[in-house]
Formats: C-alpha cells, sequence, structure tokens
C-alpha cells in the first residue's frame, strides 16, 4: 500500500445537463441539474483512497455548508484531512460543469479557499510528506505551495508527480525542476512546451522537454487513445479501454490518483501502473458525476482478470 499526500483543490461540482453548449447570444435549457463532490486534488485523492493508497491531503474549505459536506466526504473515503484547513469568512470552491449528451464536459471554477492555501499549511505537513511514497499536486490551488511541499519532498527522497491541469503557461521552471513525473494532456504539453502534440515523433519531443529539465517519467494523456509514456527504458503509447463514455468529469483525475497507488518510488512498474490507472478511469467515464463514479481496486482488478482470461 502507498501513502500518498496529495496537495489540491476541493470543489463542490454544480452539473448543468445540456444537449449540446450554447451558441454566443443563444439561451438553452438544460435537462437536469445535478451536484456532486469534486475538485482535482479531491478526485485524486479519492482515487488514491478507493486503490487501497493512505492519502494524506493538504487543502482549503470555506467555513460553508459546502466545505462541512467536502470535510464529511473526505472522512468517508478515509481520507486524512489533519492538514485540511477551514478558511473563515470564505467559500468552498465550486465549479459549474457543462456536461454534454455526448459526455464531454466544459467546467467554469469558483477558486473560493482553494487559493487560500499557503506554503505555510504546507509546512506543517512536512513530516508526512517526508515518510510518503509520492508527493502529488495539479494548478487548482497556489503554485507557491507546491513549490514548498516538492522541495521538502525533493530533499527527503521522495517522488512527485505534477499533474499540470488546468492548462496554464506561466510554470515556473523551478517547479518543473522539482518534478519526477509529469501527466499532461495534450493541450497541457503543448502550453509548457510549446510543441503541438500530433503524432509520435512530437510526443517523444514534448517528452525530451521535460526529460532535459530532469523529469524522469512523463505520462502525455491521449484521451480515447490511450497515454504516450516515456522513461529513460520505455517510450511507447498504451492504448486505453474503448467504453462508452456518459460523463468524462474527473478521468484524468482516477488516472492520477490510481496511478500514484500502483507506482514503484523507482518507476519500475511505470506500464503496469498506467494500465491499472487507464483501466480505473475507464469506470470513472461510464457513470455521471466526479467521485460517485471513482472505481474501488477491486472493480478495476476483478476486470482486468477478466481482460487477461478473454486475452
Ligand atoms: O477534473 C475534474 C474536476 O475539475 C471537477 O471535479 C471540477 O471540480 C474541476 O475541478
Amino acid at each position: 500500500m502507498n501513502k500518498v499526500t496529495i496537495i489540491g483543490s476541493i470543489n463542490v461540482d454544480n452539473i448543468l445537463h445540456v444537449k449540446n453548449l450554447p451558441q454566443p447570444g443563444e439561451t438553452i435549457a438544460m435537462s437536469n441539474f445535478s451536484k456532486a463532490a469534486g475538485g482535482k486534488g479531491a478526485n485524486q485523492a479519492v482515487a488514491g483512497a478507493r486503490a487501497d493508497s493512505k492519502i494524506i491531503f493538504i487543502g482549503r474549505v470555506g467555513d460553508d455548508e459546502n466545505g462541512s459536506y467536502m470535510l464529511n466526504q473526505f472522512k468517508e473515503n478515509g481520507i486524512d484531512t489533519t492538514y485540511v484547513s477551514v478558511t473563515p469568512n470564505q467559500n468552498t470552491g465550486q465549479a459549474y460543469i457543462l456536461l454534454q449528451e455526448s459526455g464531454q464536459n466544459s467546467i467554469i471554477i469558483q477558486h473560493g479557499a482553494n487559493f487560500d492555501l499557503t506554503p505555510a499549511d504546507v509546512r506543517k505537513a512536512e513530516n508526512e510528506i517526508r515518510t510518503s511514497n509520492f508527493v502529488v499536486a495539479q494548478f487548482e490551488t497556489p503554485i507557491p505551495a507546491t513549490i514548498e511541499a516538492f522541495r521538502i519532498a525533493r530533499q527527503a527522497g521522495i517522488p512527485t508527480i505534477l499533474n499540470p491541469a488546468p492548462a496554464r503557461e506561466d510554470i515556473p521552471q523551478e517547479l518543473l525542476e522539482l518534478t519526477d513525473l509529469i501527466t499532461p494532456n495534450e493541450t497541457e504539453s503543448e502550453s509548457i512546451t510549446g510543441i503541438a502534440v500530433t503524432d509520435e515523433e512530437s510526443m517523444r519531443k514534448s517528452a525530451d522537454y521535460f526529460h532535459d529539465l530532469g523529469v524522469r517519467g512523463v505520462i502525455i494523456t491521449l484521451g480515447k487513445t490511450g497515454s504516450y509514456v516515456s522513461t529513460s527504458k520505455l517510450q511507447e503509447i498504451v492504448p486505453a479501454f474503448t467504453v462508452k463514455a456518459v460523463d468524462t468529469t474527473a478521468a484524468g483525475d482516477t488516472f492520477i490518483g490510481a496511478l500514484a497507488s500502483e507506482l514503484n518510488r523507482d518507476l519500475s512498474n511505470l506500464k503496469e501502473s498506467v494500465i491499472y490507472a487507464s483501466k480505473s478511469s475507464s469506470f470513472t467515464v461510464q457513470s455521471l458525476g466526479a467521485f460517485p463514479s471513482i472505481p474501488r481496486r477491486s472493480t478495476v482488478e476483478k476486470a482486468l482478470k477478466e481482460d487477461e482470461l478473454n486475452g
């Protein structure tokens, strides 16, 4: 069982179910409205916990009903909330998700308390970071807090995983240099490297950009195609599992949480871990909402065994 410390966002997702996205100037009706627990960091934490990892979470909620709701959701999933602080007079992060019938989504974030996270919050969890198998972060919380966590991890020899989502261009070089494994999608990769991901050659060049900064492992996620995996020993596309998508929300987050739970510190089982992570996210896309759709280890392992038996 891995111990994983996650620095990240906590959101309540407000889901607007629509046939298609509205055009500029158009008014449309939603067919349904639902809410679910979410946030990139929180989803990754739940994916890790359901993959049987011990998860320590560093984050912030507001002193509102959503904050209490999310803390309860964390506890129900067995996530350690010692380092989740409450910001007074602040709202908990929220996401407004336009979910199309195709299963694709468009997301607008209200950061709320997520953006109150500081390096001092991170330092309180220093001992946990130093005894983790991995430290994981994304971009829905402030970068200075992530850099602090990655510095502590690097000093202690603990590998770091950066999920550079949502995409941004102003990433400090120091953060990339403190990253051991990076997991951008095609858009995120291009916004960092300036290289459009169009074919295997461009994937290799993009991966080399990161390797040149000292990043040991690169996984460029390619949606339905799978993911391009690159280390000093391995460069290949690991195909995705084909399923019918109902809601792609948290598919990428499930991949990260499951990966961090499965992976060895030296990344020696990267390909096997990517297959496990990819199978996990294939479950997430098949039902609605972030937390509710993230699978447990038993479900994923059973499905992988069935695949093996069926050749
Ligand atoms: O990655 C999916 C998540 O992004 C959603 O749960 C939403 O909260 C946004 O943070």
